[in-house]
C-alpha cells in the first residue's frame, strides 16, 4: 500500500446502496417503469436485482449508462421463483424482501453466504410473524436458510427493540398489503429511505418522532430515481483526507440525509475541517459536495440517537479515533456485533495489532488515540467495510500491512481501489 500523503482532488463515489435495494424492490411491485441512474453495481445490489428477476420481473442493468430499468408488474405480479432466493451476502435484500414476500400467495425459500446465515432474523420474523406470515428455518434457528410462506396480513402496531431500518422497512412494505395501518416504533430514528421512497411511489405513510405509519395500498407507480453517492462509502475517503497530512479532497454529489449525516457531525465533533457545497435535492434526498483538509483531530463520545445515523460508518471512525489526540467513546453500539462481522471484536483485534490502545467494552469500544499506526496483518472477514477501513489505516501506518480478502470490497464499493489511487 502506498502511503497516503497529500491526497488532491475530485471525485464522486458509486450511489447508495440503500436506496439502489429499495429502488429495485419498490420498482418491482410497482405499476409501470422504473428508471434507476446512478444505481450501485456492488454485489449486494445485484443480488436483488437476480431475486426478483428470479420472481418474473424484467430488470434491465444499463452497466455502461449507469442505468437500471425496472419493468414492475404491480403489487400483486411476482411469481413464485423456481428455487432457492439466494440473497449472496445481502441482509438488506433478505430483510426488506422478506416484508414484501411476507404477502405473497406463494412460498419461498431465502439462502445466502456463511456470513448471512449467522445474522439474526428473529427481528424480522417476529413481526412478519405477527402479520400473518410463517417461516421455517433449514439450518440454524431464526437465521437464514429460511421458507418464507405468505399470505393475508393484518395491520399492527410494532415497537421494535432496535434501531433497524432493514426491519422497519420489512415491516413498512408487508404493511402496504395489510388489511389496515401498520405502525412501527423504533428506539431511535433509523434511515428513511424506505419511507421517503414509498411516498414519492404514491403510498401514503404518517411520520411522527420515531413512529412510522403505513397504510394499505392499492397500487404504486413507477418513478425516475437519482441515486446519490453513498455518504458509507464517501467516508473512507473523507477520513483520509482528514487524516494524510497536506491533503484537500472533494467528493461530489454525496447523499446527506439527516438519518445517515452522523459521520459528518462526529467529523466536526472531532475537529476536522469539512464544509458543504452545492446543497441540493435530488428524488427527495438531501444532497451536497463535501471538501476536507488536513486537521488534527480530537476524540469524542459517540452514543445514543447518533449510532443509527453512522452505523456502518464506525469501523472508519475507529480509525480516526485511533490516530486522533484523546480518547473517543463509542457506546449504543451493540448492533456492530451482528452486521457482516462482529465489528466490535475485528476493529478490536486489527487495530490492536497495528499499535492502537483499543478496548472492547459490551456495548462499543474506548480508544485512546494518538500514537503511530504500524503495518500488521489484518482479518477482514470478508467484511466490506472493515477491509476499506484497513486500507486507509494501512495508508497512514508504518510498515506494510496485508488484508485478507481484499476483493469483499466489491459487495458495496467495486472501484474503491481506483478511486483511492486516483487521489494520491
Ligand atoms: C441498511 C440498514 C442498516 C445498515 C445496512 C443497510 C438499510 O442495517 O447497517 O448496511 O439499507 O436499511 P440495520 O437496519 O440492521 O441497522
Amino acid at each position: 500500500m502506498t502511503k497516503l500523503t497529500h491526497l488532491h482532488g475530485e471525485l464522486t463515489v458509486p450511489g447508495d446502496k440503500s436506496i439502489s435495494h429499495r429502488s429495485i424492490m419498490l420498482g418491482s411491485i410497482a405499476d409501470g417503469t422504473t428508471e434507476v441512474t446512478g444505481f450501485l453495481e456492488g454485489a449486494d445490489c445485484l443480488s436483488s436485482i437476480a431475486c426478483f428477476q428470479k420472481m418474473g420481473i424484467e430488470i434491465e442493468n444499463q452497466v455502461k449508462q449507469q442505468k437500471v430499468v425496472i419493468h414492475g408488474k404491480g403489487l400483486h405480479g411476482l411469481a413464485g421463483p423456481d428455487g432457492v432466493l439466494d440473497v449472496g451476502n445481502s441482509g438488506t435484500t433478505t430483510r426488506l424482501m422478506s416484508g414484501i414476500l411476507a404477502a405473497q400467495p406463494f412460498s419461498c425459500t431465502l439462502d445466502g453466504d456463511d456470513s448471512i446465515r449467522r445474522r439474526p432474523m428473529k427481528r424480522i420474523m417476529e413481526p412478519l410473524s405477527q402479520m400473518g406470515a410463517s417461516f421455517s428455518c433449514l439450518g440454524k434457528e431464526q437465521c437464514a436458510p429460511f421458507t418464507i410462506s405468505g399470505g393475508s396480513l393484518r395491520g399492527i402496531r410494532y415497537d421494535s427493540p432496535v434501531a433497524s431500518a432493514q426491519v422497519k422497512s420489512a415491516i413498512l412494505l408487508a404493511g402496504l398489503y395489510a388489511d389496515g395501518p401498520t405502525t412501527v416504533t423504533e428506539p431511535a430514528l433509523s434511515r428513511n429511505h424506505t419511507e421517503l421512497m414509498l411516498r414519492a411511489f404514491g403510498a401514503s405513510l404518517h411520520t411522527e418522532h420515531t413512529t412510522v405509519t403505513v397504510h394499505p395500498a392499492s397500487k404504486l407507480t413507477g418513478q425516475r430515481i437519482l441515486v446519490p453517492g453513498d455518504i458509507s462509502s464517501a467516508a473512507y475517503f473523507l477520513a483520509a483526507g482528514l487524516l494524510a497530512p497536506g491533503s484537500e479532497i472533494t467528493v461530489k454529489n454525496v447523499g446527506i440525509n439527516p438519518t445517515r449525516d452522523g459521520f459528518l457531525t462526529v467529523c466536526r465533533q472531532m475537529g476536522a475541517d469539512l464544509q458543504l457545497d452545492n446543497l441540493h435535492e435530488e428524488t427527495g434526498e438531501p444532497v451536497a459536495d463535501l471538501t476536507v483538509r488536513t486537521s488534527s483531530l480530537h476524540g469524542c463520545t459517540i452514543e445514543g440517537s447518533l449510532i443509527p445515523r453512522l452505523i456502518d460508518e464506525i469501523p472508519i471512525i475507529a480509525v480516526m479515533a485511533a490516530l486522533a489526540d484523546g480518547t473517543t467513546v463509542i457506546r449504543d453500539a451493540q448492533e456492530l456485533k451482528v452486521k457482516e462481522s462482529n465489528r466490535i471484536d475485528l476493529m478490536v483485534k486489527n487495530l490492536s495489532a497495528m499499535g492502537a490502545d483499543i478496548t472492547a467494552t459490551e456495548d462499543g469500544m474506548i480508544i485512546h488515540g494518538g500514537s503511530p499506526l504500524h503495518g500488521a496483518s489484518i482479518d477482514s472477514a470478508r467484511d466490506h467495510r472493515i477491509a476499506m477501513s484497513f486500507t486507509i489505516a494501512a495508508g497512514l501506518a508504518d510498515g506494510e500491512t496485508v488484508i485478507s480478502d481484499r476483493d469483499c470490497t466489491a459487495i458495496s464499493y467495486p472501484s474503491f481501489y481506483e478511486d483511492l489511487r486516483s487521489l494520491i
